[in-house]
């Protein structure tokens, strides 16, 4: 099959470095023979503000067309001229929630030779899986004011779960887990992390929802949970704990950046908001933002956006529900892998190279 790809490289330095993993897409397609095609959209905020700010950054008709393609690459989004908040609601999440894509999956791979701030920590220490639900918990919407604006303003914002959300994003992180241990990847752990204590409704349902479920379908796999605030601590002085790590939303939004930070930043984490259902469109993306004043200077690093493809081709599923991809995945990994070794200090901002140049290196390393 043809893999249609929708390219929204988006603001600031977002299309310098998606324009690079789509360099690295052209040379692993010719070398394993994917057939693929791209088709690019300009969604953004200089967009945005041409068509005269719309309340919707993104229609619903634009959303079905996106939901048309078999996946969407995303470069970054944010502008200095559009307030906080807008680009981000209208564009990223609204795509989250339009097209169901309730999982985000978030690796924390430290590569060889990045800088990680944590003493004495490796490659081989530095190395599990985050896999976030993406559409509930804080993130509904859910709440609202009352006497806005007077002294006695009342705001609420109320955190959903449901059993249906909580369940289909535990199997996913279960089945995660049993394919990484039968692939030799892992030990077959999957960590729960939640507020059991505090949060007696939320957090109890999905702490019951994980117990039923492993135990019914899941008996190969060793279940561990930790307090999201244990696991914040956890996350700094033994990251060699993890395998695979489950949580909702909100918890999820902060873990996975300090989990950015211990692999070595945001010029290398990346992420995959995926809708593993079948049809299902999902969209990867470099978690970092479009860091505006570096913009047109052909020195921001890439790696993340290269690190967003290999995700997307080690978890695009065909037509026939098969990872058709995952040796060409495996492969950019692997190449970016023998590449990171070579770029000067990633934790500082200097690569010792230019943003087309990592590229190249890239797709010589294929
Ligand atoms: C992320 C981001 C988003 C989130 C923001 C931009 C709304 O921080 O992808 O983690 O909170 O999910
Ligand atoms: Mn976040």
């Amino acid at each position: 099959m043809t893999l249609k790809i929708a390219v929204l490289p988006g603001d600031g330095t977002g299309p310098e470095v998606t324009r690079e993993a789509v360099k690295v897409l052209d040379a692993i397609a010719k070398s394993e023979g994917i057939d693929y095609s791209t088709q690019e959209f300009d969604y953004g905020g200089d967009r945005w503000m041409k068509e005269g700010e719309p309340e919707e950054v993104i229609s619903d008709e634009q959303l079905a067309e996106l939901n048309g393609f078999d996946v969407i690459l995303l470069g970054a989004i944010g502008h200095p001229d559009v307030k906080p908040g807008i680009l981000e609601k209208g564009l990223l999440l609204r795509t989250r929630f339009a097209l169901d894509q309730y999982i985000n999956l978030r690796p924390v791979k430290l590569y060889p030779g990045v800088d990680t701030p944590l003493k004495d920590k490796g490659p081989d220490d530095i190395n599990f899986d985050v896999v976030r639900e993406n559409t509930e918990d804080l993130y509904c919407g859910c709440g609202g004011f009352l006497r806005k604006g007077t002294p006695q303003e009342v705001a609420t914002q109320e955190m959903i779960a449901t059993r249906f959300g909580a369940e289909r994003c535990l199997r996913y992180a279960f089945d995660l887990t049993r394919r990484k241990k039968e692939a030799g990847q892992g030990e077959g752990m999957l960590t729960l992390v939640s507020k059991t204590n505090v949060l007696t409704y939320c957090g109890d349902l999905w702490f019951r929802a994980f117990e039923e479920i492993g135990d019914a379908d899941y008996p190969d796999i060793k279940r561990d949970y930790n307090h999201i605030d244990a696991a914040c601590m956890w996350f700094v002085k033994n990251p060699e704990f993890y395998d695979t790590v489950v949580v909702p939303n909100m918890f999820g939004d902060i873990i996975t950046d300090l989990g950015a930070m211990i692999q070595g930043g945001m010029g290398i984490a990346a992420g995959g908001n995926i809708n593993p259902d079948p049809g299902g469109t999902s969209m990867y993306e470099p978690i970092g933002g479009s860091a505006p004043k570096y913009t047109g200077q052909n020195v921001i690093n890439p790696m993340a956006a290269i690190g967003a493809l290999a995700m997307m081709l080690q978890n695009q599923k065909d037509d026939s529900g098969n990872f058709a991809w995952k040796t060409a995945g495996d492969r950019v990994e692997n190449a970016i892998k023998s590449v990171t070794p070579k770029l000067e200090s990633l934790a500082a901002g200097r690569m010792g190279y230019s943003t087309s140049e990592v590229g190249d290196l890239v797709c010589e390393a294929l």
